[in-house]
């Protein structure tokens, strides 16, 4: 009977020759998906045996991979700001980089909870994700509002243009115990006869065509409709920007997931918009820029005047 460390060796090998450049860890992640145990535990012990239909199981998750499919759709699981979602084919898998807009989101939120007067009869703060996709940021910012117990003050409206994207965000909602707290829409953009915004959120698809098929082989496994943002990789940014002056309430802020080198162009469309609108770009974890806070001058003096701890 293969043991674990068999099967690591063996899995490692093949990987790495199919070109991962992650190949022990997708192999550790396979392994340790088909038998139920975690990462530690196959480390811990190679010497373990793997009965025949879990080697079976290993194999045919190993012969997916090796073909490019990412480990988030053979698994059908990702883990996002700390949570488990489901993944497949009908959306793309979160990225790390995308949870510095759950972040900022969160504070903004905060901040107008928390810090900014709010009187009574004041309405719940308004929240869209635009392109919701797994639902991964409205879902987690819901469980995030939720434990500091700010969501019976907040409405979130999820939306986007795929109906099979949305479906997948609801079924992550109801596996967060989030659903009946998110409204779900299917939308170009946003929602026709949707009021106005404290909070828009949106992690578009920014990368221009001509480069989606250059990127990496597990790419062509997600949508193209996830990727894809057209010429220029800033067509939806562009047409989102166009309608903030009356998608936004006059103190909302919009926080805008960006490509790494789009900055200068964002603030370049920010600034068209007229000099009342501000665009503050701030980077992620590896200093790349990644999420442009767009907003109305009106907006920063009102955060100026009630600074706070949130
Ligand atoms: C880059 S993915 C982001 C998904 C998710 N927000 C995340 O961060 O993992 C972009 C999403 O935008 C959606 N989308 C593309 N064009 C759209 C449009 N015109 N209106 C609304 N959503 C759109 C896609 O279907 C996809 O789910």
């Amino acid at each position: 009977m293969a043991t674990v460390g068999d099967l690591l060796t063996s899995g490692t090998a093949r990987l790495r020759a199919s070109g991962s450049e992650s190949a022990r860890l997708d192999a550790e992640l396979l392994l340790g998906w088909v038998i139920g145990a975690e990462r530690t535990a196959l480390i811990a012990h190679p010497e373990a045996p793997v009965g025949a239909d879990a080697a079976a199981a290993y194999e045919s998750a190993v012969a997916r991979r090796e073909a490019g499919e990412p480990v988030a759709y053979i698994r059908g699981v990702k883990e996002f700001y700390g949570l488990a979602f489901a993944v497949d084919a009908r959306a793309l898998i979160p990225r790390p980089e995308t949870e510095l807009l759950v972040v900022e989101a969160e504070h903004e939120a905060a901040w107008r909870l928390l810090c900014a007067p709010r009187p009574p009869g004041t309405p719940p703060l308004r929240i869209v994700d635009v392109g919701t996709g797994s639902g991964a940021v409205a879902v987690a910012l819901a469980v995030v509002l939720r434990k500091r117990r700010m969501l019976p003050e907040v409405s979130v409206l999820a939306a986007d243009v795929s109906a099979d994207a949305l479906d997948l965000a609801r079924e992550n909602a109801v596996g967060h115990a989030v659903a009946d707290e998110i409204a779900f829409a299917q939308a170009d953009l946003l929602p026709d006869g949707a009021p106005v915004f404290d909070l828009v959120l949106a992690n578009l698809p920014y990368i221009p065509s001509g480069d989606i098929a250059g990127l990496p082989v597990a790419a062509s496994f997600e949508p193209r409709l996830a990727l894809d943002g057209g010429p220029d990789g800033l067509g939806l940014l562009r047409r989102l920007l166009a309608v903030l002056p009356s998608a936004l309430a006059p103190e909302g802020t919009a926080l805008l997931e960006i490509g790494f080198d789009q900055g200068p162009a964002v603030e370049t469309l920010v600034a068209a918009l007229g000099e009342d609108w501000s665009c503050l770009i701030r980077e992620d974890l590896s200093h790349n820029p990644r999420v442009a806070h767009v907003e109305r001058a009106a907006a920063g003096a009102a955060r100026a005047a009630f600074p706070g701890d949130y």
